[in-house]
């Protein structure tokens, strides 16, 4: 039987020209290069220029997967940013994004899933592309975290920050098979309880500032191996397909401890996995698509693998999707 599926045709990435070092992050808090890989992996991390936005980045992003795509602007209908770090409280960084692309159709809108809201995203765009409402979507992650870092605090300064990418998704009609190329599977979860554990302490409603990122990072921890395997069980038990059957894993890029961990519950092996945690440190929901960005340039991705994409964050927050390239 004849399905609309969500293709995807084109991906791309950006990163502030701006690299921070662990032996930069010495002279700004009590750490040390030895502290941050072993417990981490993060080697570096891009941080944006004063005045360099959010949008900025993720328009760069966008133009490279329009390029990529071969799809013209004018033809884009739906344009989904997802991002914590808006440029301002409203309108929407979408909207900002659609306009500098040259979109003047359809609709642009945030979602806010932090750290998942990629893959949040991607499940929303899917759903209209495959409901019929729209035919083609630029979906971005884009992130300027270290506007809300407390760069006093060493135990989270150190672990994020800034870059975009995005990725074009067309409707394509497919033969309702899980051979189908574009999005076979999604599934995304969030429970509330868990609020407290990482969250931003300000905000227009409350303290009508910006506010810091605050973290529980070992409880954080404690939930993401569980939570993320589980999404991805999920996730493949809808196509049947087995953890052994996907060719490339793109997480998000939180902790190398943490890839490990949900690596070994699912039997996945390192060379499976899309790693630039040690280059880009944790972009939030801009680093599954640019670890997509980097699989794709570095010719991992051909026509026909399948692609899982998984994410956690604040919230919490979590999800998977399983496409085929
Ligand atoms: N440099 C040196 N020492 C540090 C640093 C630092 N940057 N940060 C904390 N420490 C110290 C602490 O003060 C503490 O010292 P103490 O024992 O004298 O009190 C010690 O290191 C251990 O601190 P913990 O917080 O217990 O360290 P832990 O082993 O849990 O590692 C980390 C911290 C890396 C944050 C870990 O908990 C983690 O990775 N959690 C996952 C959280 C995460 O990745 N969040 C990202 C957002 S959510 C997501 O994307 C999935």
């Amino acid at each position: 039987m004849a399905v609309i599926r969500s293709v995807i045709r084109g991906v791309g990435a950006h990163l502030p020209k701006r690299v921070i070092t662990n032996a930069d992050m010495t002279k700004i808090v009590d750490t040390s290069d030895d502290w941050i890989v072993e417990r981490t992996g993060i080697r570096e991390r891009h941080i944006a220029e004063e005045g360099e936005r959010t949008s900025d980045l993720g328009v760069a992003a966008a133009k490279q997967a329009l390029v990529r795509a071969g799809v013209d602007p004018v033809d884009i209908d739906l344009v989904i940013c997802a991002t914590a770090t808006p440029d301002r409280t409203f309108p929407a960084t979408a909207v900002t994004i659609q306009r500098a692309l040259g979109v003047t159709k359809g609709a642009a809108f945030d979602v806010q899933a932090v750290c998942s809201g990629f893959v949040y995203a991607l499940t929303i765009a899917d759903n209209f592309l495959k409901s019929g409402q729209f035919k083609r979507a630029v979906v971005i992650g884009a992130e300027t975290f270290s506007r809300i870092l407390d760069w006093s605090d060493r135990a989270t300064c150190v672990l994020f920050g800034d870059g975009a990418g995005a990725v074009v998704l067309e409707a394509q009609p497919q033969h309702g098979t899980r051979e189908d190329r574009g999005i076979l599977s999604t599934c995304i979860r969030s429970d509330g309880r868990f609020e407290e554990l990482l969250y931003v302490d300000g905000g227009p409603g409350s303290t009508k500032t910006v506010g810091h990122l605050r973290m529980n990072g070992r409880e954080v921890f404690r939930h993401a191996v569980q939570k993320i395997a589980g999404v991805i069980e999920e996730t493949l038990v809808t196509t049947g397909y087995a953890a052994d059957e996907i060719d490339l894993y793109v997480p998000h890029q939180a902790n190398k401890r943490i890839l490990a961990g949900v690596a070994k519950k699912l039997g996945v092996e390192p060379e499976r996995i899309v790693v630039t945690l040690d280059r880009h440190g944790n972009t939030s929901a801009a680093s599954v698509p640019l670890a997509l960005n980097q699989a794709f340039e570095q010719h991992r991705l051909k026509e026909g693998n399948l692609v899982l994409m998984e994410a956690m964050g604040g919230g919490l927050t979590w999800g998977a999707v399983l496409a085929r390239w």
